[in-house]
């Protein structure tokens, strides 16, 4: 337990503080690369794209929706709750009907055969015959980060 390097640096005597100090910095150094890591990904482009919700003001609340364009694809996104967010292709895999979510249902559906879908992407009745795409997303303060692959 005593070459354990942690317990060497809580244990130093002194100055006790330069190695406890150096330990803080990276402690704080590691904690900040956890908050700021969706922020720098999505920064990067390659592809995690931004949604801020000052443009979505159907994604402010929970149970809105839009759907909206990214990077040439047509995507229905959905608000389900406040730190959860889902994002699906915006087209229904039968015959290319536009979908909605229910917020009522909490489900997607399509209106034009009775599709209906859960948030997952599955197929749970009607004659769809693959489940939806999916996009994995993060809600992030002020915005709505969405996988789209580059
Ligand atoms: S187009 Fe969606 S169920 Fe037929």
């Amino acid at each position: 337990m005593s070459h354990h390097p942690c317990s060497r640096v809580a244990t130093s005597p002194a100055p006790a503080d330069v190695p406890r100090r150096g330990f803080f910095t990276a402690a704080t150094g590691a904690f900040l690369a956890l908050i700021v890591w969706p922020r720098s990904v999505a920064a990067g482009g390659k592809s995690w794209v931004a949604v801020p919700l000052a443009k979505a003001p159907k994604l402010q609340t929970v149970g809105g929706s839009m759907v909206t364009r990214i990077r040439g694809k047509e995507l229905l996104l959905v608000r389900d709750g406040h730190d959860s967010a889902h994002a699906f292709e915006a087209k229904c895999p039968h015959e290319q009907c536009d979908i909605n979510y229910s917020p009522e249902r909490q489900k997607i559906e399509c209106p034009c055969h009775d599709g209906l879908f859960d948030l997952t992407g599955k197929v749970l009745s009607g004659p769809p015959p693959r489940p939806l795409e999916t996009y994995q997303t993060i809600v992030d303060g002020e915005r709505i980060l969405v996988r789209i692959p580059a």
